[in-house]
């Protein structure tokens, strides 16, 4: 949550900052501010609010400013004002900072200073930074020096930027927050994620935990946590600058959807072969003991994991999926059998590296399955492997989930094959032919999907409930998250045989049931009667001849693939769903109100 900037060029930097706070908004959005160094002194623009109330503010500011820093903002301490927004100064406006992550011991530090004569404006964590920089130069040190004994004074998680007049520098630092440096010739970018800069540079530094940065026109600095001069490597994003904008769509979201078959093309290449199977998911540690499985995550990603338990169950190799905030290392197999893997688009949600840190506590072998490379879970976990969905922007997760249950579903068939359990996955072949498949059926979907009719149809329910088996379960699950996230309206994902449990007595002839039955679900359609006879309009996403399309009052068409196919394609459909009845009901789609995309707070 909330995305930082920093910009030091040849040029004016009001305007890149600005337009790398639009590619960072995804992060937070409660508000938006930049500093800039402006001769001696700083210029501060902040608002509650987007970043386009933010570039309104600044609509008519001729800059020539080339140094400076910027935020977007997902409230944690005091609520979304013009007050809480970032850049924070201290009282003498002699230092501003931008900040992501929670400074766990600002109160005493604060009383401390307010007792000294400092003073404080806002609710926030962050403002104790720039004024305990400014207590450190009152004291004689230079800025370098304030910078670092304030960065000794702090606990907690941050990425950190902090400019000061009269200095020329950009003052940075990564404890437990991403933050990354962009090199383009002579000018450098810091910023929480690639695509704050991808329209300048491909060309990064993966900053470590514990890293100090000094950057200046003439070159950077960086200081390990060990107080020694920093040897990372400069690296290529692989990701291209116009994966990071809209283009013909008018979402993110929408077009994350459409994109799919390129993003499931990626995940699956060079990874599947018809006639040996899953060949090579770059995995080097041997698994062949592992008697168990934990599959770790959060919202979606919690729901490809319970896609990927249901798989690996089948294939012989025990296996749950947990909530990662729910995650207690200490109980079940003992850890050297046990695997973890984190599964987390970001990789770098909190709750999920919390669990992950526990589990490598505890002795237990760990995997990050995750769509960003080099983030805090793919180098904190043993091994890490990558879905290759691109950059995703949109808040709701879409093509990330498609990725993350494919390269679940290879995972599967990996550990079967080490453990030499064989596999009771149905028909290996065909699943391995129709994985290959799968983009083009996601198109054909694309091309031919009712949701846009049948979300005015249903537009005004009083509920929307979506049950299904099995991986139809976690798809109904992932279904009704969706939904609710982007339309706000009341929906809940159930197993079928759920249903009669209790939450048949909310069933009325308003409260529609999306029956997924990407396979062969006959209990489903019992299930679906049964809600039917209730008064439940029922629609059904299967195969055409599926028999629930008997039961059924309406129908959403899936390709008749592998179960495993058939049901990420349900969930195609689900998303198109949710999209449509957002659009119709014009909601933010690609910001939800209260939600961010990457949670880095438990
Ligand atoms: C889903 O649409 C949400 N964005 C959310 O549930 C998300 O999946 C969750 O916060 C986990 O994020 P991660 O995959 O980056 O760890």
């Amino acid at each position: 949550m909330c995305g930082i900037i920093a910009h030091i060029g040849d040029k004016q930097v009001l305007s890149p900052l600005v337009t790398g706070l639009e590619k960072l908004e995804y992060r937070g959005y409660d508000s938006a501010g930049v500093a800039v160094k402006n001769g001696s002194g700083l210029d501060v623009w902040k608002c509650s609010g987007r970043v386009s109330d933010l570039k309104e503010t600044i609509d008519d500011v001729e800059s020539k400013a080339n140094l400076g820093i910027g935020h977007t903002r997902w409230s944690t301490h005091g609520p979304p004002s013009d007050e809480n927004a970032h850049p924070h100064t201290d009282g003498s406006d002699r230092v501003a900072a931008v900040h992501n992550g929670i400074i766990e011991n600002y109160e005493p530090i604060k009383e401390r200073l307010i007792d000294e004569g400092y003073e404080f404006t806002s609710d926030t964590d962050t403002e104790v930074i720039p004024n305990l920089i400014a207590y450190y130069l009152d004291r004689g040190n230079d800025a370098l020096d304030a910078f670092n004994h304030t960065l000794d004074d702090l606990e907690g998680s941050y990425a950190i930027a902090v400019i000061v007049d009269r200095i020329d520098s950009i003052f940075a630092a990564r404890r437990g927050s991403p933050l990354i440096l962009g090199i383009e010739d002579e000018s450098y970018y810091l910023a929480s994620d690639v695509p704050a800069f991808l329209d300048h540079t491909d060309e990064v530094v993966y900053l470590e935990d514990g890293d100090t940065v000094e950057v200046r026109s003439e070159g950077v600095n960086i200081v390990d946590e060990d107080d020694q001069t920093a040897q990372h490597q400069i690296q290529q994003v692989d990701w291209q600058p116009e994966e990071t904008g809209k283009g013909q769509y008018d979402h993110f979201m929408l077009k994350e959807i459409h994109t799919q078959p390129t993003s499931l093309q990626k995940t699956v290449e060079g990874r599947l072969d018809t006639d040996a199977g899953v060949t090579d998911l770059d995995i080097d540690k041997d698994l062949s003991d592992i008697d168990a499985v934990h599959l770790v995550g959060c919202g979606t990603s919690y729901h490809a994991a319970l896609f990927g338990a249901s798989l690996l169950n089948r294939c012989d190799v025990s296996a749950r999926a947990i909530r990662a905030s729910e995650y207690d290392a200490n109980t079940g197999t003992p850890p050297g059998n046990r695997l973890f893997v984190a599964v987390t688009q970001s990789g770098e949600t909190a709750d999920t590296l919390g669990a992950l840190r526990q589990a490598k506590e505890a002795g237990v072998e760990t995997l990050a399955v995750t769509n960003v490379v080099q983030s805090t879970a793919a180098r904190e976990a043993d091994e890490a492997v990558y879905i290759r969905a691109g950059p995703e922007i949109g808040v709701a997760a879409t093509k990330t989930f498609s990725s993350q249950a494919v390269m679940l579903t290879m995972l599967s068939q990996h550990l079967a094959r080490v453990n030499e359990n064989g596999s009771r996955v149905e028909n290996v072949n065909e699943l391995v032919a129709d994985l290959m498949e799968l983009p083009d059926a996601v198109e054909e979907i694309l091309q031919s999907s009712d949701t846009a009719r049948l979300a005015r149809e249903f537009l005004h329910s009083d509920s929307y409930f979506f049950i299904g088996r099995s991986l139809g379960c976690s798809v109904a699950k992932e279904g009704a998250l969706k939904f609710k996230e982007i339309t706000y309206e009341h929906a809940e994902g159930f197993a079928s045989g759920e249903l009669k449990h209790g939450p048949l007595a909310l069933v009325t002839d308003k409260t529609p049931v999306f029956a997924v039955c990407g396979g062969d679900n006959q209990k489903t359609v019992t299930n679906a009667k049964e809600a039917k006879t209730r008064g439940a309009p029922i629609v059904a996403i299967s195969p055409h001849d599926h028999s629930i399309v008997d039961t059924a009052d309406e129908h959403l068409y899936v390709p008749d693939l592998h179960p495993v196919c058939s049901n990420l394609l349900a969930n195609v459909q689900l998303q198109l769903l949710s999209y449509h009845c957002a659009t119709e009901l014009n909601r933010p789609i690609d910001k939800p109100r209260n939600l961010a995309k990457s949670v880095t707070v438990e």
